[in-house]
């Protein structure tokens, strides 16, 4: 990173082992109720900035409770009441903004606005979500698994479903965290090539197969998340549910997983589609677990860019 650039943070990639690492234990320890340095107020005065172009209720809600809990002050900007809206530049928007307040979360369809806006900040950017990643979700995850299941390095997960912007983030992840990772995937909605050789090229053991029985044998977790994303576009969804079908994680999918398998999803979830009702509302089930952990991750993340 060149000296002087805004401490972003933008995906797991992009991050060393020991960085993330940290941000996962200040997440755990401010979760057991410690100040971080002893000080209920880390982030004091400092302001963030929560840009949604698509709808959000975890993310949206946690970064502003996790803001105000730290002493921090957010400001949730819908872009239909901004001129974002009506065609200023991301650029623009960046140089403006960055004026005002001290970090900038951006949930947008297409990555290159997210790179836009970090490009020409001056502050710290965070992917709030995108089309191709969504890394915040992940350290929850891994927050969550390793409460349930311990730690997570050497340990396997398998993602079962659509190679989508999780999907993404979970072979980062398995990189970053070092964890197998087996993607049970149609051919049709396989994760981008481009990431599976990626995170085999930095040591982690990927496997992606179309046999879900095959998989989940053993796995550790089962991870899942909906059919349909907000980037879709509507004629592809019909095509998407008959591929999936025979993906969705029912109670012998889990039945195939180790005793102490967990089931994840970052939810919103579609009961009777990627999941039955039976496995979400199982005792296997953290996905509201995972869900709170939101909070205490976004916190983490807040206090590295932030201070
Ligand atoms: N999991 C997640 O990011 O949820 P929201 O879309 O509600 O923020
Ligand atoms: N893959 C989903 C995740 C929602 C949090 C989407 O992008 O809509």
């Amino acid at each position: 990173t060149p000296a002087g650039t805004p401490k972003h943070f933008l995906d797991l990639d992009r991050f060393d082992r020991e960085t993330l690492r940290g941000m996962i234990e200040s997440a755990k320890a401010m979760k057991r109720g410690d100040s971080p340095g002893g000080d209920p107020r880390p982030l004091g005065n400092k302001t963030l900035a929560l840009i949604f172009e698509k709808p959000s209720t975890r993310t949206r809600v946690s970064f502003e409770v996790g803001m105000r809990q730290l002493g921090g002050e957010p400001i949730v900007l819908e872009p239909s009441g901004m001129q974002l809206g009506r065609g200023e530049t991301v650029a623009d928007t960046a140089r403006v903004l960055s004026q005002y307040v001290d970090a900038i979360m951006l949930r947008t369809t297409a990555e290159e606005k997210l790179l836009e806006l970090a490009e020409h900040a001056r502050v710290p950017v965070i992917n709030g979500l995108t089309d191709r990643t969504h890394p915040c979700q992940l350290m929850a995850d891994v927050l969550t698994f390793e409460e349930h299941v311990g730690a997570i390095a050497g340990r396997t997960v398998v993602w079962v479903g659509d190679g989508n912007n999780m999907a993404t983030s979970w072979l980062h992840a398995a990189a970053r965290f070092d964890f197998e990772l087996k993607l049970a995937t149609p051919d049709s909605l396989q994760p981008p090539q481009d990431v599976v050789d990626w995170a085999r090229a930095e040591g982690a053991a990927i496997t992606v197969t179309d046999d879900v029985e095959a998989a989940v044998t053993g796995a550790d977790a089962v991870v899942t998340d909906t059919w349909v994303s907000m980037g879709d576009s509507d004629e592809t969804i019909d095509q998407r549910r008959k591929d999936l079908r025979p993906y969705q994680v029912d109670e012998r999918v889990m039945s195939l997983a180790a005793d102490h398998a967990i089931f994840m999803h970052c939810l919103p979830a579609h009961r009777g589609e990627e999941v039955t009702d039976a496995v979400i509302e199982g005792p296997r089930s953290v996905v509201f677990e995972e869900a709170g952990n939101r909070l205490h991750a976004q916190k983490g993340i807040l206090l590295w860019c932030l201070t």
